[in-house]
């Protein structure tokens, strides 16, 4: 009986059961490459069948953090789960989809026959390939190009693929590196229909990004990084619960405009100032100190923050502690 609860415990973290676990789960998972700290105790929960938006600024350990979870490198401590069994488990593997940061196909393969091989390694039944390459090479937009040969592909061509091959045999579980960094607008807005595709059949998505606006219309949860751990983490309406008021007035000094910031974060750009944070109530009384400092108002806005507000905000606060 010990013996079975040690082995259960191996498996699942402590107080979760295998039907119940998260998609992925990571307790202080830490890496350092020589004096660099690339994540510095990582600990998030993703639940199944979400769209999860990993967000940070460059060298956050973002793309580490996928790595480790993939098994493509080995954590100086901690420890992570997938879909309930530990990091490096090979059945779990096969369950999951991956589209690195940095893709490169074979270039003298065709389309066909790079996703045909995914089907290999996954291994999938051979009867299915033929079907599973059409759906791949459909949902990507490939269909015509099927038979072309990767090397006369372009970027944005061999990203769409690689999303292609991520998806080969239904993985439970995706995790996608920057998946429209070579996309133009039309191919970012087919990759969005694509996550809420895998989203609506249940899939869990682990999207890498800092396009801000994108992992707004598409994700349910996110987790922000800097310098390798999470700064803040929650639903989308969570993280943005403030209001954004934008203020369009002339003739005030940078003096003045620095004294405003008892009203809320500033942010200023030419005349615009946009004030996060702030309190409806206040507006009258921000434009009556606007005026009192002989500024002119030609415009008060309300918005609502956006993820990128809320992004920048976290950002600045770190710098400051
Ligand atoms: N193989 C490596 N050897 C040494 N340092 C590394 C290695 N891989 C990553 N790092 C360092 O770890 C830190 C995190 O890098 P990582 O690639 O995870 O960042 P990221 O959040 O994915 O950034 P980006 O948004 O630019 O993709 C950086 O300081 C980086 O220089
Ligand atoms: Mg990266």
């Amino acid at each position: 009986m010990a013996e079975v609860a040690e082995k259960t415990a191996a498996v699942f973290p402590p107080g979760e059961a295998a039907a119940g676990t998260p998609a992925v789960k990571t307790v202080e998972l830490t890496k350092r490459f020589g004096r660099t700290v690339a994540l510095a105790g990582l600990s998030m929960t993703v639940p199944r069948g979400e769209v999860f938006g990993f967000l940070g600024p460059n060298g956050a350990g973002k793309t580490t953090a996928v790595k480790l979870l993939l098994g493509l490198l080995t954590p100086t401590s901690g420890e992570g789960w997938l879909l309930g069994r530990r990091v490096g488990d090979l059945q779990t593997r096969r369950r999951i989809g991956y589209l690195p940061e940095l893709f490169r196909y074979q270039g003298w393969l065709t389309a066909a026959e790079v996703l045909a091989l995914h089907c290999e390694l996954a291994p999938l039944p051979r009867s299915s390939w033929k079907d599973e390459v059409r759906t791949a090479l459909e949902t990507v937009g490939l269909t015509d190009r099927a038979n072309d040969r990767v090397g006369t592909f372009s970027k944005g061509m061999q990203q769409r693929l690689g999303l292609g091959a991520a998806l080969v045999g239904e993985p439970e579980l995706v995790f996608l590196d920057e998946p429209t960094s070579a996309l133009d607008p039309v191919g970012r807005h087919d990759v969005r229909e694509i996550i809420r595709g895998l989203a609506a059949r249940g899939t869990a998505v682990f999207l890498n990004s800092h396009l801000l606006s994108e992992v707004e219309q598409v994700c349910d949860r996110v987790a922000v990084v800097d310098h390798g751990r999470v700064i803040a983490s929650g639903t989308m309406d969570e993280l943005l619960g403030g209001t954004a008021v934008r203020v369009r007035v002339t003739g005030l000094t940078q003096a003045d405009k620095n004294k405003l910031s008892d009203f809320g974060r500033v942010d200023d750009e030419d005349d615009q100032i946009t004030f996060t944070n702030l309190n409806p109530d206040r507006v009258p009384d921000l434009v009556a100190a606007i005026v009192a400092m002989g500024g002119r108002v030609h415009e008060v806005a309300p918005r609502h923050e956006t993820l990128e507000d809320r992004f920048l905000q976290l950002l600045a606060d770190e710098e400051k502690n």
